[in-house]
């Protein structure tokens, strides 16, 4: 074939990406193998029924054709009104713009405020396709970490020593995937005063911002932020919608103006019984409560179990569909620890330096499987961490 463009081949560049315990376990599942996958962030339950039936009247009711490009009237309503909530900024269809999932959001909003050659900060650990999103905008960035014995949380000193000539966005998840930490607002603070005095964006990932520990900040809600402030959001964790790719970017009304023209040329809109489905999930709040209390019975069942657990340290861990467990003191290398509880014990998880530097020593659980499945994990992780204390004495 004709050479692909150095464009498309620089979004993944090749080797290592982190996922080899996760397939590795995968592989043995496909194989019929009883392995309890800890590696994966999508539910394992099925969309709410209200929701389905929903989309099933929308398919019957004729809603085949175009939608704008910016999204249904309804929907962009309905998740105007959902920003709201979230980021405690009274918000108009107008600053809002649906995308295909929240990944669609964070591709969208990198493009938006970066051109060939910017460059951004991102907060690690991070989600796994944060460097991949700036690379597909031609942009360079800085990884910051922000310390484990910090609970994960920002540190405005690290951030500032990153700053560049060319530095135009920084780029942070709260709740935050991997770790599960939820920023506070004081480090929100901070990191926006370094937004206000450099001219920069802040976008800003929400996506599961209704399974947080306590109080959901939006830094969007911060004084000067609201105009400099890109927020992404998802049907997907929330709403139980992972598979349907609905999400939203939130922003000014003049940013949103101008990236109806990405949807132009990418999307052409979105499909319209989705986007009534949606719309109706949104309103009513289908499933937010019950999945909420789902994942944070899961997260203290799971914390319950390996609290007191010999050299296991609980990291952040507060909010979304993750624990994060410091095991650096039994084995500083996270892959060969993964590797080896899945081999020995047959649970996957995903060793912590997938995510960055900042989680090396760690291991990501997700929290995406029943009650009795996680305290059997906790149980497996009891017996695997002191036999391999006693192999290593
Ligand atoms: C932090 C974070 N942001 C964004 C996404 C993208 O989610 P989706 O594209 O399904 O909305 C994910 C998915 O796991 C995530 O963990």
């Amino acid at each position: 074939m004709p050479r692909p463009s150095s464009r498309i081949s620089g979004i993944v560049p090749s080797g290592k990406d982190g996922w080899e315990v996760h397939s590795a376990a995968w592989a043995r599942k496909a194989a019929g193998e009883d392995i309890i996958m800890l590696s994966v962030g999508d539910h394992d339950f099925d969309t709410p029924s209200q929701t389905i039936e929903a989309c099933v009247t929308a398919v019957r009711g004729s809603n085949h054709h175009y939608t704008p490009l910016s999204g249904l009237p309804r929907l962009r309503k309905a998740m105007a009104a959902a920003s709201s909530a979230c980021t405690g900024v009274e918000t108009t269809s107008d600053q809002v713009i649906a995308t295909p999932g929240g990944q669609a959001a964070l591709y969208a909003a990198v493009q938006a405020v970066l051109d060939q050659g910017d460059h951004a900060i991102v907060v690690a650990p991070y989600y796994a396709t944060y460097p991949n999103t700036f690379s597909a905008a031609g942009a360079s960035f800085t990884v910051v970490e922000t310390p484990a014995e910090d609970g994960f949380q920002p540190r405005a000193e690290m951030i500032r020593a990153a700053l560049r000539p060319n530095t135009r966005a920084i780029l942070i998840n709260t709740p935050n995937n991997p770790t599960g930490a939820v920023y506070s607002r004081e480090r929100l603070e901070q990191l926006a005063e370094i937004c206000r005095e450099h001219d920069l964006w802040l976008l800003s990932d929400e996506v599961y911002w209704t399974l947080g520990g306590g109080e959901h900040v939006s830094p969007r809600s911060l004084p000067g932020m609201a105009e400099r402030t890109l927020v992404i959001n998802s049907m997907s964790k929330s709403h139980g919608m992972t598979g349907w790719r609905m999400g939203w970017l939130t922003g000014p009304e003049a940013m949103i103006t101008l990236l109806t023209n990405l949807n132009l040329v990418t999307t052409y809109g979105l499909p319209a019984f989705i986007s009534i489905a949606c719309a109706e999930a949104l309103e009513n709040r289908y499933g937010v409560k019950d999945i909420a209390e789902r994942y944070a019975a899961r997260r203290t069942v799971f914390l319950d179990a390996v609290r007191g657990m010999n050299d296991v340290t609980v990291r952040g861990s507060e909010g979304g569909m993750y624990v994060m467990l410091d095991i650096g003191d039994i084995e500083p290398d996270d892959e060969k620890f993964a590797f080896a509880f899945l081999d020995k014990e047959n649970v996957g998880v995903m060793p912590g330096s997938s995510f960055g530097e900042a989680a090396a020593g760690h291991i990501r659980i997700s929290l995406c499987q029943p009650e009795p499945m996680l305290q059997e994990a906790a149980l497996r992780l009891r017996r695997f961490a002191s036999s391999y204390r006693r192999e290593a004495a």
